[in-house]
């Protein structure tokens, strides 16, 4: 019986030698790729949903996970440490405990989904709250790694990028080629570098050949109160309902610029509001729960769509980044932002029925 057996072994040869010999993997990635009906009828497209919520600790970051620690294990790390918005930690948390590594973990006080929280907590990690953001808890973290024998896990690491650019091999080997526009959420702007990184890499005119006969146009979307590389500079003090991507100053800034500039693509921001709206949608027309920072890439999308920038026809793919699960308080809310209240029933079947619509 066949079982998929995580991104390293499955993409080996197309992964750097010092994330191969000491492999520590959950068997992440093999993620759907969901056809997502509602919002091709929408955008006049063929759009399709990549459920990276579905890996092992609930999002994309156990692709470069899994290359991250692995690398660590081969130069004999006995501890990591990473700062993060939250589902970095629980990823860096699970694959340091599989490896019998130490992991510390700086989040920024107060902002984190509590499912990420307790993932981190669950998986043994020692967690810091940082009395600052994201940008703070970075900074320090790499300071950290510097001066102590700890190594750094966020995606300024290099394995980290070459674990999450399977994502889009994965999406080329489902289609078959490569789709017209790839739409994702932009924080620290590690992911769309990745994606960016894979489709390159796996084209038929590459140094080692892919099955790809193109590449899509990389379209990113940042969070409206914290959307830097649309302004052209860091923002001091973001500010975001979707707290994963709650970043003012990226670390991957510049490559994201060259993924959206290579590819003919764009970076645009999309509100909180308009966050929210795709949010709904993706739960509740196409049945595929995501956290909120994740609907930015279908919420971008609508925003292109309205202005009139998607091409009838084309295949687009929306990479939703993280589980519904992890931040779950907003499915809770109705669209006028107030409370959803539960329809309280006694044991009777005549009542129970009446409330679910079956009898008048
Ligand atoms: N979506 C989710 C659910 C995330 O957790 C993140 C980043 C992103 C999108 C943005 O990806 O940073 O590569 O541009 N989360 C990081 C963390 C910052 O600490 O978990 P990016």
């Amino acid at each position: 019986a066949h079982q998929w057996r995580g991104v390293i072994a499955e993409y080996a040869e197309r992964l750097p030698e010092n994330t191969r010999g000491t492999v520590v993997t959950l068997r992440e990635g093999g993620t759907p790729l969901i056809p997502a009906e509602h919002l091709s009828e929408l955008v006049g497209a063929q759009v399709h949903l990549k459920y990276e919520g579905l890996n092992p600790t609930g999002s994309f970051k156990d692709r470069g996970m899994t290359t991250a620690i692995s690398a660590a294990a081969a130069a004999g790390a006995r501890a990591v440490i990473c700062a993060s918005t939250g589902n970095t930690s629980a990823s860096a948390a699970a694959y340091a405990t599989k490896a019998g590594m130490t992991c510390g973990v700086l989040v920024p006080d107060g902002k984190i989904a509590m499912g990420k929280l307790s993932q981190a907590i669950a998986h043994g990690a020692t967690l810091l709250q940082v009395d600052g953001n994201f940008d703070d808890c970075l900074t320090l973290a790499r300071k950290l790694s510097e001066a102590y024998p700890v190594e750094l896990v966020n995606s300024v690491n290099p394995a980290r990028i070459e674990g999450q650019k399977t994502a889009a091999f994965e999406v080329v080997d489902a289609l078959g080629d490569a789709p017209d526009i790839h739409c994702l959420p932009v924080g620290n702007a590690g992911n769309i570098t990745a994606y960016w990184r894979g489709y390159r890499q796996y084209t038929s005119d590459a140094e080692q050949p892919g099955p790809a006969t193109r590449r899509p146009r990389m379209w990113g979307f940042q969070a409206a109160g914290a959307a830097p590389i649309v302004l052209g500079h860091p923002v001091d003090e973001p500010e975001t309902i979707a707290t994963a991507i709650r970043i003012g100053n990226p670390a991957s800034w510049e490559f994201a610029e060259a993924a959206r500039d290579e590819s003919g693509g764009l970076i645009d921001s999309v509100t909180d509001e308009e966050i929210l709206a795709a949010h709904r949608l993706l739960s509740s027309r196409e049945g595929v729960f995501v956290e909120p920072a994740s609907a930015a890439s279908v919420a971008g999308l609508l925003k292109a769509s309205d202005a009139g920038q998607v091409p009838g026809g084309a295949t687009i793919v929306c990479t939703v980044t993280g589980h519904g699960l992890k931040d779950p308080q907003w499915a809770l809310k109705n669209a006028d932002g107030s409370d959803v209240e539960p329809t309280r029933v006694p044991v009777d079947a005549v009542t129970a029925a009446r409330a679910l619509g079956l009898a008048e």
